[in-house]
């Protein structure tokens, strides 16, 4: 049987590179087009890209440089910093690479021996597995479900300061994928606290941060000073991933040292990308407003659909998508290939993202309503045929 979760280690691949294997799960499904798609962690929003760019629409082939406005601009505008510490690049999965190269550049030379990456589970498998690339070593640290079944997924301080005192680097994702649940406030306090106690750099990939903002706790992990790199795109919350725009925060510093890195493997941006997300970037709260718009709309009818079914629902306060576990231990990825394909639906197996989770199920509401209610009514009678 083929394991989809990330991988931690390189057995098996010693002087070669594991696979992204979720995808060889994932990219088949999608291709399969079933009609009713919960599966989709980031907003599904249709950008007027033709009526956004008007006549510079025929430019996207044409140099950029001195006719869009800076997207760093903006971003740092946004974000309340300098445009020093932001840099450009295309999407977050290349910024989770450049994050660790730039991490890995700034301690080579006083590091004595094998660099050390501590990675979170469950996560978004190019997390660990950049480190897999780019590092010597990669300590698994876990975050796991709320004991009561509701609330945020906490970490064990005994078992991420073990290896913290280990690690070079600490990679992390604030808003859990797939739990959908921000960093519990005293973890994020303690992963940051231990960060500066062990001398530790701290990667956060924010791709999910921009639906939270309005929640309290979701502070960036830029803003801890010196040493802390955030990572975001357009992808997931702005529904812009097949541009591939995305960016890093950090210090200027830290900052610098990735903006060489991006020019020796990347050169410069492409025209396409960043004419269209200079014209988005403007326009972002229209999809806050849509967020706001579908969670209003569509969660009170999932609500209802796994409480009918007895499943116990954590819903996380902000976002598009969560998870829930099946009842007995069942199997998300027979669930999902099984009773959900005969119902025409896609939904994702937990095993994409640990192999802790292979009773869970993600599900997202990230659809326009009349999609999401014919998509549940699908869920409805997976579960039906599941359960019963
Ligand atoms: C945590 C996380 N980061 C990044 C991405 C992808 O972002 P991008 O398309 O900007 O590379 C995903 C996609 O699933 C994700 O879950």
């Amino acid at each position: 049987m083929t394991n989809y979760w990330p991988r931690f280690s390189r057995d098996n691949f010693e002087n070669s590179v594991p696979p992204i294997d979720y995808l060889n799960w994932y990219i088949p499904r999608l291709q399969e087009a079933r009609t009713h798609n919960l599966s989709f962690s980031g907003m599904q929003y249709n950008w007027d890209i033709q009526g956004m760019l008007g006549e510079k629409i025929a430019d996207i082939g044409k140099p950029y440089m001195a006719d869009i406005e800076d997207p760093r601009i903006i971003i740092a505008k946004r974000e309340g910093v300098s445009p020093d510490n932001v840099l450009i690049t295309h999407g977050a999965t290349q910024g989770i690479n450049i994050a660790l190269l730039t991490a890995i550049a700034s301690i080579r030379d006083k590091v004595d021996g094998k660099i050390v990456v501590a990675a979170e589970s469950p996560t978004y498998a190019p997390i660990p597995q950049t480190a897999l690339i780019l590092a010597d070593e990669v300590i698994r640290v876990n975050k796991t479900p709320p004991t009561t079944g509701h609330g945020h997924w906490r970490i064990n301080y005994e078992e991420w300061e073990t290896a913290m005192k280990k690690s070079h680097i600490i990679m992390i994702t604030p808003i859990s994928n797939p739990s959908g649940w921000g960093l519990h406030i005293e973890d994020r306090n303690w992963i940051i606290k231990h960060a500066e106690e062990n001398d530790v750099i701290v990667i956060a990939d924010e791709a999910y941060n921009d639906a939270y903002r309005h929640i309290e706790q979701s502070r960036a992990i830029h803003t801890f000073g010196d040493n802390y790199i955030s990572i975001n795109s357009l992808t997931k919350v702005y529904a812009m991933g097949p541009i591939r725009f995305g960016w890093l925060i950090s210090d200027s510093k830290t900052i610098a040292i990735a903006k060489n890195i991006f020019m020796t493997f990347s050169g410069v941006m492409s025209s396409p990308t960043m004419r269209i997300a200079a014209e988005a970037l403007k326009r972002l709260d229209v999809v806050d407003k849509e967020i706001e718009y579908y969670r209003s709309e569509n969660l009170p009818i999932l609500r209802a659909v796994l409480e009918k079914h007895g499943i116990d629902w954590n819903e996380p306060s902000g976002g598009v998508f969560g998870c829930f576990e099946l009842p007995n231990n069942l199997d998300s990825e027979v669930f999902a290939d099984q009773h959900c394909k005969e119902n025409e639906l896609l939904v994702v197996p937990g095993s994409m993202f640990s192999d802790r989770m292979t009773s869970w199920v993600r599900v997202a509401w990230s659809i326009e309503p009349s999609l999401f209610r014919l998509a549940v009514e699908a869920l409805d009678k997976s579960l039906d045929s599941a359960l019963n």
